[in-house]
């Protein structure tokens, strides 16, 4: 079956000692957790070593929030999915609403950094949702069948279940407006049949679907209770060592 897994998304919101603190606190208390959650938390570049570090020891896997999907060369500021295989990341968020929202990630560009990643072993966290008006018009799940086939058609079954797949309502992120679980469970069931269909009953079983957007400590049950949601991509509450801890244990 599918294991659980949790991520925390830190955006670019902690400074250096923050980040520390929140690592540490998070490696204190996750000692005492018994919990099959899998669990994994995504600082900002500088911080990945010294995150990685102060996590040393605990459960908790670390995360990159981006890579470029060039080899390495000479291409400045970017960072590469081999860069990131070698300092020891775990996985990596690829095509998050904000990154095509603000840094011109297209659907082109989603499916050459998740084909980079999976070059190199690394796991792919890759998002896809729609907008407020896009869900208006009624069309979210046209909209969410085109980005996913975007994305991954031309991959095998093999290497698509080595992806993690999150659906992220861009309406939801940050904004406390949750989706109600029918509707997310909705797409995450389309998202699965897609899977089936473009490649195989088995690849769609075995692939794990996060939903993310304002998920916080008293809705993450909600969530988890569907069939189809396997985890939960957190930004907000995956700030305080609490708060996270609590979406963990959703139980
Ligand atoms: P949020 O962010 O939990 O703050 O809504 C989720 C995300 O952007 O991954």
């Amino acid at each position: 079956m599918r294991r659980p897994l949790v991520i925390g998304n830190w955006k670019m919101k902690l400074g250096l000692a923050q980040s520390l603190n929140l690592a540490r606190d998070l490696k204190r208390r996750v000692a005492s957790l018994h919990s099959e959650t899998e669990l994994m938390v995504c600082p900002s570049t500088p911080f990945l070593l010294p995150v990685m570090e102060a996590l040393q020891g605990s459960p908790i896997g670390v995360g990159a929030q981006d890579l470029v999907s060039q080899e390495p060369g000479a291409f400045t500021g970017g960072v590469s999915a081999e860069q990131l295989r070698e300092v020891g990341v775990s996985c990596c968020i690829i095509g998050h609403s904000e990154r095509r929202q603000f840094f011109g990630d297209t659907d082109e560009v989603v499916a050459a950094k998740l084909r980079a990643a999976l070059r190199v072993d690394l796991l792919p966290v890759v998002c896809f949702g729609e907008s407020e008006e896009t869900r208006l018009q009624g069309k979210t799940e046209t909209f969410i069948a085109g980005q996913i086939h975007a994305a991954l058609d031309g991959l095998d079954p093999v290497q698509v279940k080595q992806l993690v797949l999150a659906y992220e309502p861009i309406w939801a992120i940050g904004t406390g407006k949750s989706a109600m679980p029918d509707d997310a469970e909705a797409v995450h069931g389309l998202m699965r049949s897609i899977l089936q269909e473009s490649f195989s009953t088995e690849t769609a079983a075995s692939v794990r679907i996060l939903y993310g957007g304002s998920v916080t400590p008293a809705n993450i049950a909600s969530y988890m209770e569907r069939e189809d949601i396997d985890g939960a991509l957190v930004g907000g509450a995956s700030l305080e060592a609490e708060s996270f801890l609590q979406i963990v244990q959703f139980r």
